[in-house]
């Protein structure tokens, strides 16, 4: 008697402290059907299809959902733009978005994720996912395999302290990489060999992160691509051979870095000049080789404490011996 009355008294204790809403998706929230559209209040949701908010284009929830299990978005044929941002999702689990054959956005950023599993968004028809502000520490090596219109993942503002050069398998469009704000601290050796070979819209953006070390094959593989953003990092040098298999590179940020120097050969087997090498804030450096600075259209060397004057204007003035439009940009 006692005993079953303890029972039941635990039980309610476990239903009202349950992480997972019971049996609910949520209990309490409100959604929109339109960007500019009024909110649908809703409550004790168990999962989000088509017979409780329509066959919507646009779905923008609202309410604390600690857990994305399987199917909780699922059913809704026309579904283009999924937003569930600032939703306290800590953790996602594999099949959480089902039968979403026209989905192109989904917003998950500002969770408190901790990692990326996969058979979360392998196979979706996504082409933008944004994570961004979340607490990923982990990707699991397939999380973004066979996504086929993947175009732009936002990843900044996270725990990731990897890169995995499995990462991406047939990831056919990709192009926009953000992985700004993270704690990586070594680019391994063919880190890019499953993003395609040559996309020259292909962005890179690995700025503000712990790298010290960039592997000499890092880029190998990556035949042709538009920006590699590595500044507010903690490089000391690069390799000369660091881009030795690259053809096409339009922009190298290494702004606030600590080079001192930089491998006069570094451009050598571009087939067409680098149009920006961005090396502000790089104290330590004192020059550049001529050799390096005939293949970049634009040099940036300003806020640079130590910079060499008389080295830059001779730089300058070779430029105009030899009847080249390079440019130099210096505090000199
Ligand atoms: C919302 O915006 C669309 C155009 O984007 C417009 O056609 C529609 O009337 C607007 N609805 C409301 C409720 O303002
Ligand atoms: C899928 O979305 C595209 C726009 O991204 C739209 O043109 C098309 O009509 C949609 N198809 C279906 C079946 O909803
Ligand atoms: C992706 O879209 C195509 C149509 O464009 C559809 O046939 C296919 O089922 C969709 N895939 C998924 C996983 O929803
Ligand atoms: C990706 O596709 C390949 C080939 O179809 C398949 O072997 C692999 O299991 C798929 N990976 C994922 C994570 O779905
Ligand atoms: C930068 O230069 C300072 C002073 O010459 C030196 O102490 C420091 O070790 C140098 N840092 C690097 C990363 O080379
Ligand atoms: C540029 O040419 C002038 C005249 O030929 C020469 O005196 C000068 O040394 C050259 N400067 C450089 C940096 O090559």
């Amino acid at each position: 008697m006692y005993s079953k009355l303890i029972c039941v008294a635990i039980y309610l204790f476990l239903l009202g402290t349950s992480d997972v809403n019971g049996d609910f998706l949520f209990k309490f929230g409100w959604y929109k059907t339109y960007p500019n559209g009024s909110r649908t209040e809703v409550s004790e949701i168990s999962s989000l299809d088509k017979a409780i908010i329509g066959d919507t284009k646009y779905l923008k929830l609202k309410a604390k959902i600690p857990v994305l299990f399987p199917g909780s978005v699922k059913n809704i044929e026309h579904l283009e733009i999924l937003k569930l941002v600032s939703c306290n999702v800590h953790t996602i689990l594999p099949q959480a978005f089902r039968d979403i054959p026209n989905i192109s956005m989904i917003a998950l950023n500002d969770n408190k994720i901790k990692g990326i599993k996969t058979g979360i968004f392998n196979n979706l028809n996504v082409s933008t996912i944004l994570l961004h502000r979340n607490k990923i520490q982990f990707i699991e090596s397939e999380a973004f395999d066979n996504m086929t219109r993947l175009i732009k993942l936002q990843l900044n503002s996270n725990f990731i302290s990897y890169w995995d050069n499995n990462w991406f398998k047939n990831t056919p469009q990709l192009s926009e990489l953000y992985f700004r704000r993270n704690a990586i601290r070594t680019i391994p050796s063919r880190a890019f060999k499953n993003v395609p070979a040559r996309n020259r819209k292909l962005k890179i953006y690995l700025s503000k992160n712990y790298i010290s070390s960039l592997e000499q094959d890092a880029f190998y593989g990556l035949k042709e691509c538009g920006q590699i953003w590595l500044d507010r990092n903690e490089i000391v040098d690069l390799n000369e051979r660091l881009l030795a298999d690259m053809e096409y590179l339009e922009v190298l940020i290494l702004a606030k870095n600590f080079l001192s120097s930089v491998p006069n050969k570094l451009c050598n087997h571009l087939k067409s000049d680098l149009i920006s090498l961005d090396l502000t804030n790089n104290n330590n450096l004192t020059c550049l080789d001529y050799e390096l600075v005939q293949k970049v259209k634009l040099t940036n060397v300003q806020k640079i404490r130590g910079l060499d004057c008389g080295c830059i204007k001779n730089l300058k003035n070779k430029f105009v011996n030899n009847s080249q439009n390079n440019e130099i940009n210096s505090d000199c």
